[in-house]
Order: C-alpha cells, then sequence, then structure tokens
C-alpha cells in the first residue's frame, strides 16, 4: 500500500483542465499535504481501521462480490483544495446509493424543494435501506436515501428523453468528482438482471402514481447511477464540494446551487446510514452517505470531505472500516456538528500545520 502521492498523475489531469495555475496550485497542494499533521493522524487512523475485518463483500449484485475484501482506502479533500490519499484510492468501484444524495441535488434544482416534497418525505425510516415501506398517510416514500425515495427522486429528473437524461446525471456527478465518470456495464447489467425488489418498489409506487408513466425508464436511470465508476479520492471530492456550498474546490466548478447544500446534507445526517443513522448521528455527527459496494463519504460542512473504500459491508449496507474512520476523524478533531467548542480543535490550522 503506497500511503503517500499516488495520484500526483490524475491531480494533474484535474490541474490540466485549467492549465498552468492550476499545476502550481496541485504542487504546492502536493508539498504541503505531505508534511501536514493531518497526514500522520490520518495515516494512523487509516491504520487502525484497516484492523477492523468485519461485514462481507456485498453480493446481492452479484458484479459485486468479484471485489477483494482486502481493498481499503481513504481519501481526504479540504475546501482549500489539499488532498490526502492513503491505500488503495485509484481503485474504482460502483458508487451505488452514494449516487443518492447528487441527483437528490438535481432533483431540487429541477423542481424546488416543495416540488420534490410533494413526492419523497424528509423522515428517517429505522427500516433497511430496499424495505418496501411507503408513508402509510401520503404514499411517498420516506426519504431520498432509501432506494424507494431514491428511484421516486430519480424519476424526478428532468430530459427530453432517456439518452439526455443520463447524460444530465453523468455531467452532474461528474462536475462534484471535478472529472468524467463512467458506467460499469457489467455492474449496471448485474443491477438490472436481479433489480426485481427496486422493481417491486417502483411498480407500488406507480400504483399510488408517486412516480409518472416514464418509470420503469427512471428505474432503468437509477440503476445507472449506481454504476457509476468512483475511487476514493471522487467521494472525498464530492463530499468536500458539498462542504464547499455546493462549489467544486478543485475545478472550482459550481455543481449545485448553494441554497440546496443544507437540504441535501439534512437528508444525509438524519438518513444517509439508514437504520444506523441515529447511532451514527449520535457517535460521528457529520452529514454521510454509504454505498453497498463499500464507499462512505461523509462531509465537515465548510472545511473538508472525507472518502472510504473499503468492500466489506455490514448488515446495514454500511462498510464498518468507513465507520470505524470516520469516528476517529471526528472524535480526533472534535468534528462532531454538535461538538462544544472546547471539544472543536482548529482543523484548519491542524490541516495546515499551524496548529499549536
Ligand atoms: O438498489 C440497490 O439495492 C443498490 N443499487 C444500492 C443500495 C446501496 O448502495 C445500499 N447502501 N448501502
Amino acid at each position: 500500500m503506497s500511503p503517500a502521492g499516488g495520484h500526483r498523475g490524475r491531480r494533474d489531469a484535474v490541474g490540466g483542465a485549467g492549465g498552468g495555475a492550476n499545476a502550481l496550485d496541485a504542487l504546492v497542494r502536493d508539498a504541503r499535504s505531505a508534511v501536514s499533521p493531518l497526514r500522520r493522524t490520518l495515516q494512523d487512523i487509516f491504520e487502525q481501521a484497516a484492523e477492523v475485518s468485519e461485514g462481507k463483500v456485498a453480493s446481492y449484485i452479484p458484479e459485486l462480490a468479484r471485489a477483494d475484501p482486502a481493498w481499503f482506502a481513504v481519501s481526504v479533500v479540504t475546501t482549500a483544495g489539499e488532498c490526502f490519499d492513503l491505500g488503495d484510492s485509484h481503485r474504482l468501484f460502483t458508487a451505488q446509493s452514494i449516487s443518492k444524495p447528487f441527483v437528490y441535488g438535481m432533483a431540487l434544482t429541477d423542481h424546488g424543494r416543495e416540488g420534490v416534497l410533494e413526492r419523497v418525505g424528509v423522515e428517517p425510516t429505522g427500516e433497511a435501506f430496499n424495505s418496501i415501506v411507503l408513508d402509510p398517510a401520503t404514499n411517498r416514500p420516506f426519504n431520498p436515501m432509501v432506494n424507494a425515495g431514491a428511484i421516486a427522486t430519480t424519476d424526478l429528473l428532468l430530459g427530453k428523453d432517456y439518452p439526455e437524461r443520463v447524460g444530465r446525471l453523468l455531467g452532474a456527478l461528474g462536475k462534484f468528482a471535478g472529472r468524467d465518470l463512467y458506467v460499469d456495464n457489467g455492474v449496471f447489467m448485474s443491477e438490472r438482471e436481479t433489480g426485481h425488489r427496486n422493481r417491486a418498489i417502483a411498480h407500488l409506487m406507480k400504483a399510488f402514481a408517486i412516480v409518472g408513466d416514464h418509470f420503469e425508464e427512471s428505474l432503468e436511470l437509477y440503476f445507472q447511477q449506481c454504476s457509476v465508476l468512483v475511487n476514493s479520492h471522487d467521494l472525498a471530492v464530492m463530499a468536500a464540494t458539498l462542504a464547499n456550498d455546493g462549489t467544486n474546490p478543485l475545478t472550482r466548478e459550481q455543481a449545485l446551487e448553494s441554497t440546496y447544500v443544507k437540504n441535501v446534507l439534512a437528508v444525509m445526517l438524519s438518513c444517509g446510514m439508514y437504520d444506523y443513522a441515529g447511532e451514527w448521528m449520535w457517535r460521528v455527527g457529520l452529514p454521510a452517505k454509504s454505498g453497498v459496494a463499500g464507499g462512505l463519504l461523509a462531509v465537515v460542512p465548510g472545511v473538508l470531505g472525507i472518502g472510504v473504500y473499503s468492500p466489506l459491508i455490514d448488515a446495514k449496507g454500511n462498510c464498518p472500516r468507513g465507520v470505524k474512520t470516520c469516528k476517529e476523524f471526528s472524535a480526533r478533531f472534535g468534528l462532531h456538528c454538535f461538538a462544544a467548542a472546547s471539544e472543536r480543535r482548529d482543523q484548519r490550522a491542524e490541516i495546515n500545520g499551524s496548529a499549536r
């Protein structure tokens, strides 16, 4: 495992988009991150989390079962653009449910808050991510982080036809990641062939007119978004973009109107970790989202984004190594959203080495 500097090539690719200035920024960022106390602390947390062996590789989508359980990566990107990558941070995997908060941001942009709330609630369910439950009072899915709510959210994405909707989706996710993203067709086909439960959910919502006539096309789009390939560095950039009021700190491109960021972060905090969301908020206190292929991202608003990859998944669909990493990170830096002032260490000073 090469803990440091593995991304110089790709980061230059990101820098490449903006030419000389960005390349110099990248160089300065590299130099600073290499000596930062944050890197030492991250290395320590990484080694601790690597000891966690709980969980198993998901297989209900057969293609996911090909992942090596030993793969592990942690990445952090600050709103100032500093990047820290440890472990298998080049390793690509599919975003799965991590696509949901970003697609929710697109739906808010397309329809506004009330327009989306008409179709998808914002209440935690306390149930599993793929549970076939709707709110008995409104027949709406409870929130956009569980599969039902995510499928209804994707159904809201505007576009004259399927290719245009796919193009918009990949374009939007790419703005968050700061590079073009692609779909893993093997995982897409595998999910499509075994997606009976999601189909049942979609048909149930059609019966209650929660989704529209093109709902089967929307289900295809949902399988596409779940099959988008990312790595831990991409997840950290996507999280840092949310931490930076919707603007990507590396490309400086706006990925989401700042007014909607609070709504995306709110459902990530209350629902992002499914039926572990309560304990997560109690222990870690950061907006987060997990994916069944082993990704986990967490946001420290105004400061940084964290991206973790470990294909070992627990019964709730979260990766235990990612949970351990974020628990440690939150505890050591006082990152909990309700942390007392005395607990909040000056993260920025910590990050750029000026802490005393
Ligand atoms: O629809 C599914 O079941 C998957 N494509 C996504 C589920 C998932 O990532 C759950 N997260 N932990």
